[in-house]
């Protein structure tokens, strides 16, 4: 049973190891059971890179939310090109996206953190869990430093809300690190991440940020960042 997996220990042990060691563990453990999640943002395609060198069959999927950016659809094709890879793409139900437009309007976001998270829920969380559903564990690109809502999390931990084990093993990354990995192996990135865009989500919740803002000011960027969670992340 998944659920009795002693996750204290794995944290021990993975403790200092690098990624690749804790990829390598989980896409072999989990076979057939373990997805990575990927936003095309830097830090995933530092994981697409070295899941393409473990296993090109490994599941990765994006959530397209219907809001994206033009760049974020181009570095998911020279993405899968590059490494041979088939990036599987999850969109919202159409029945309540249409629903939640003609009633509410269609940037609805901006009129209160309520229709955000609704945006957030119908457009990422519900196509989340029904790409996780299969699987008993999903790879992701966060790192503590990203968020103040970030720091508390681990290599390994166990997601309560979506029932399975959710796998960092960029968490103790530094933004330099990722940036040093992506130059040195010539990663694909998107476009949008030189023209001050570090953090990329849907394009009328992200804008770009001035030279020392924070990281993730750029996001969501009218809400208080203790706030800042769109439900892929919720604990
Ligand atoms: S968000 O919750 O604020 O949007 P962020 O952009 O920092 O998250 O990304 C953190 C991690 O969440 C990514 O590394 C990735 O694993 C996952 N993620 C975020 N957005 C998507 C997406 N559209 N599709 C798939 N995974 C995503
Ligand atoms: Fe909707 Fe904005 Fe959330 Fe994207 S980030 S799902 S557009 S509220």
């Amino acid at each position: 049973m998944i659920q009795n997996i002693d996750i204290e220990h794995l944290n021990k042990t993975f403790k200092g190891a690098s990624a690749e060691k804790v990829l390598h563990y989980f896409l072999n453990e989990f076979d057939g059971k373990v997805t990575f999640a990927s936003s095309l943002g830097a830090e995933d395609q530092v994981l697409a890179h070295m899941i393409a060198g473990i296993n090109k069959e490994a599941s990765i999927f994006m959530l397209d939310t219907g809001r994206m950016f033009p760049e974020t659809y181009d570095v998911l094709a020279r993405t899968n090109s590059r490494y041979g890879l088939n990036i599987r793409v999850y969109f919202p139900d159409s029945d309540r996206v249409e629903e939640m437009v003609n009633d509410k309007g269609i940037n609805l976001f901006y009129k209160s953190i309520e229709n955000r998270k609704l945006c957030c829920h119908i457009r990422k969380t519900e196509p989340l869990q029904r790409a996780l559903k299969p699987n008993d564990a999903w790879i992701t690109g966060l790192r503590r430093s990203q968020a103040v809502t970030r720091t508390n999390m681990e290599v390994v931990e166990w997601d309560d809300v979506n029932e399975l084990l959710k796998i960092n093993p960029l968490i103790e990354w530094s933004n330099e690190d990722v940036w040093d990995f992506i130059k040195k192996y010539n990663v694909p990135y998107n476009k949008l991440h030189d023209k001050g865009f570090p953090s990329i989500g849907c394009q009328p919740c992200t804008r770009a940020i001035e030279p020392g803002e924070d990281i993730r000011a750029g996001r969501w960027w009218w809400e208080d960042p203790d706030t800042k969670e769109c439900g892929l992340h919720k604990k």
